[in-house]
C-alpha cells in the first residue's frame, strides 16, 4: 500500500485531495452544459437536473430495500431457513407498475425536449449557414451579406437558425453552453436553433472525430447587444480598406496575390479561393487557426510560415521560403479589420 504509506506522511496532501471533488464543482468552466446561456442548452440542463432526481431516487430507494433485506436476513446461528415467496400477485404488479410510471415521468420531458431542440425556429430568426471543414468552421449570413471563419457572432435576446452541412467528412457542432451537439453531414443539412439572453464569449468545438486535428477545430460564439452587433455587421460587410501607396501593406498584398494565398482564401475585391477560411475580415477576428492562437502579430507569422507545424494537418502548406516576405503578408492581413 504505496499509496496509503505516502498519503499518511502528507496528512495536507490528503485533505486536499478529499476536497477536489468539491473544488471541481467550482468555475470557471468556459465549456460547461451545466452553465447553460440559452434556451436550447436550458432545456437540456432542465431534462438532466430532471433525470438526475429521478435516478437518485431510484438509487436510494433500492439500495434501501437492500440494505434492509441484508441485514433483516441475514443467516443467524440456529435460525430457520427462509421461507421463498412466490405469486405475491400485488407485489408483482407493484414492481412493474411503479418503473413503468418512472419511465413515464422521464420519457414525456425527454420527447418534449426533443422536439424543442429540433432546430425549429421562427421565420423572423437570423440564419446563419454553418460548413465543417477539415479543421475550421465557416459561417454565412446569406441576409446580410457576410461570410467569416471560426468566430460567430449573434445578436442577443435574438432566435437564431444554424443551418449545418459539410464540405467534408462528418464533423459536429458543440457549444455547450448554447447548443449541440449536433451533426454536420455532407449534402445534408441539420439544424438548431436557439436564443441567449446572456451577452458574452462562448467556446466550442467540434464533437465527432474527423481527423488529426479533431481537436484543434474550435470556435467562439460572441453573443452581442444589438448595437454591438449592429456595428461588426457593418465592419463586416464594408469592403477592404485600400492601402498607402509603398506601404508594406501594400506590399503583403502583392505577396498575397503573387504567391499561393488567393488561390485557397477569399479576400473581397482581392481574390476568390474556397478552400481555407475567407480573410477579408480577419484582422478582426480574436484568434487564429480555428482558435487556437491568439491573432498577433508573433502567431500569425508563425502561421503563415508554417501552419502544420502548430497544427497537425493543416491543409495550408508552409509558406515561409527564399523572397516570400512573410512580415508583409502578415501586415496586410492584419490591417483588414
Ligand atoms: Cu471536425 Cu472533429
Amino acid at each position: 500500500m504505496t499509496g496509503g504509506v505516502y498519503f499518511a506522511a502528507v496528512p495536507r496532501l490528503k485533505w486536499s485531495l478529499w476536497l477536489l471533488p468539491a473544488l471541481a464543482c467550482r468555475g470557471p468552466f468556459p465549456q460547461s452544459t451545466l452553465d447553460p446561456r440559452s434556451d436550447f442548452s436550458a432545456a437540456i440542463d432542465g431534462l438532466f437536473t430532471n433525470i438526475f432526481w429521478w435516478a437518485l431516487f431510484v438509487f436510494v430507494v433500492v439500495e434501501s430495500l437492500l440494505l434492509f433485506a441484508i441485514i433483516r436476513y441475514r443467516a443467524r446461528p440456529g435460525a430457520p431457513e427462509p421461507k421463498p415467496l412466490h405469486g405475491h400477485t400485488a407485489l408483482e404488479i407493484g414492481w412493474t407498475l411503479a418503473p413503468a410510471l418512472i419511465l413515464v415521468f422521464i420519457a414525456v420531458p425527454t420527447i418534449r425536449t426533443i422536439f424543442a431542440t429540433a432546430g425549429h425556429a421562427p421565420p423572423s430568426a437570423l440564419r446563419v449557414e454553418v460548413i465543417g471543414h477539415q479543421w475550421w468552421w465557416e459561417f454565412r449570413y446569406p441576409s446580410l451579406g457576410i461570410t467569416t471563419a471560426n468566430e460567430l457572432h449573434l445578436p442577443e435576446s435574438t432566435p437564431v437558425q444554424l443551418d449545418l452541412s459539410s464540405a467534408d467528412i462528418i464533423h459536429s457542432f458543440w457549444v455547450p453552453r448554447l447548443g449541440g451537439k449536433r451533426d454536420l453531414t455532407p449534402g445534408h443539412v441539420t439544424r438548431i436553433a436557439f436564443r441567449s439572453d446572456s451577452a458574452g464569449e462562448y467556446l466550442g468545438q467540434c464533437a465527432e472525430f474527423c481527423g488529426v486535428s479533431h481537436a484543434n477545430m474550435r470556435l467562439r460564439v460572441f453573443i452581442q447587444n444589438d448595437s454591438t452587433f449592429q456595428a461588426w455587421v457593418t465592419r463586416q460587410r464594408a469592403g477592404a480598406p485600400p492601402e498607402r501607396s509603398g506601404s508594406i501593406e501594400e506590399r503583403g498584398r502583392q505577396e498575397f496575390v503573387g504567391h499561393a494565398c488567393f488561390a485557397c482564401h477569399t479576400i473581397a475585391g482581392v481574390s476568390r479561393g474556397t478552400l481555407g477560411p475567407d480573410l477579408t475580415h480577419v484582422g478582426s477576428r480574436t484568434t487564429i487557426g480555428s482558435g487556437l492562437f491568439p491573432n498577433t502579430t508573433d502567431w500569425l507569422k508563425r502561421w503563415v510560415a508554417d501552419a502544420p507545424a502548430l497544427k497537425p494537418g493543416a491543409l495550408m502548406p508552409p509558406q515561409a521560403g527564399p523572397g516570400v516576405d512573410i512580415d508583409a503578408i502578415v501586415a496586410y492581413l492584419q490591417s483588414l479589420k
